[in-house]
């Protein structure tokens, strides 16, 4: 399970621990049992009567019901410094500072759809709630977003592409990230395609 693709959260051992496949030993492996559990998820969240996309326990659960199956740690906040994101104790409380802005947000207009979406989707990865698949479980949550607060379509993110895998629309999301976190989110913007929204 080497060879992370770039802006991916490595493992720490512990975590590794909570795996509840024994024999998966590559990359591949594990990509695949993570994206039948996704798949599970997404039929859950079509399904799902309740739950607010701005409530933390309903930003837990979607996490568990994406991953839960592969990860005994799912829906559980990271305990461990990463490369990526916060302090693991701040993780409650901005997490509910994010999500009361994003409500806040909804509430008054403030942005457009896809911009409320995009810096939503970028804050979330920066608080990094979870030990991995932060970035699939926040663009999923962006969905949400989009579909329950303002009545809009998903956003593009992969365009018929594996934003997992290599490739030249991943590298640009990556980029549009960290100008984000430089506080410029024009690429970002352009990314989920709110330039022309
Ligand atoms: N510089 C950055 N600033 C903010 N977020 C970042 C940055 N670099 C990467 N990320 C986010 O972190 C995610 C990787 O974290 P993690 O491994 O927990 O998620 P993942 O769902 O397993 O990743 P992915 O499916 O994108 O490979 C990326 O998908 C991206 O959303
Ligand atoms: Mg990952």
């Amino acid at each position: 399970m080497t060879d992370d693709p770039d802006g991916a959260t490595p493992l720490d051992p512990d975590e590794r621990h909570g795996l509840r496949f024994a024999h998966v030993t590559t990359r591949g492996e594990l990509d695949e049992l993570e994206q039948a559990n996704i798949e599970q998820g997404l039929a859950w969240i079509a399904r799902r009567r309740g739950g607010s996309i701005f409530d933390d326990r309903f930003v837990r659960t979607l996490h568990k019901r994406l991953f839960g199956d592969v990860w005994a740690w799912a829906g559980t906040y990271r305990r461990t410094e990463k490369t990526i994101g916060i302090d693991p104790l701040h993780i409650p409380v901005q997490l509910r500072m994010l999500l009361d802005d994003a409500r806040y947000w909804a509430k008054n207009s403030v942005y457009r759809p896809l911009e409320a979406a995009a810096r939503f989707h970028h804050r979330m990865v920066q608080v990094h709630p979870f030990p991995n698949g932060n970035g699939r479980h926040a663009r999923i949550a962006a969905d949400i977003l989009l579909q329950d607060a303002y009545a809009h379509p998903p956003v593009a993110w992969s365009i018929g592409f594996d934003l997992q895998a290599h490739h030249a629309r991943r590298e640009a999301y990556i980029a549009a990230l960290r100008a984000a976190d430089a506080r410029d989110y024009s690429p970002l913007l352009a990314f989920v395609g709110a330039r022309d929204s």
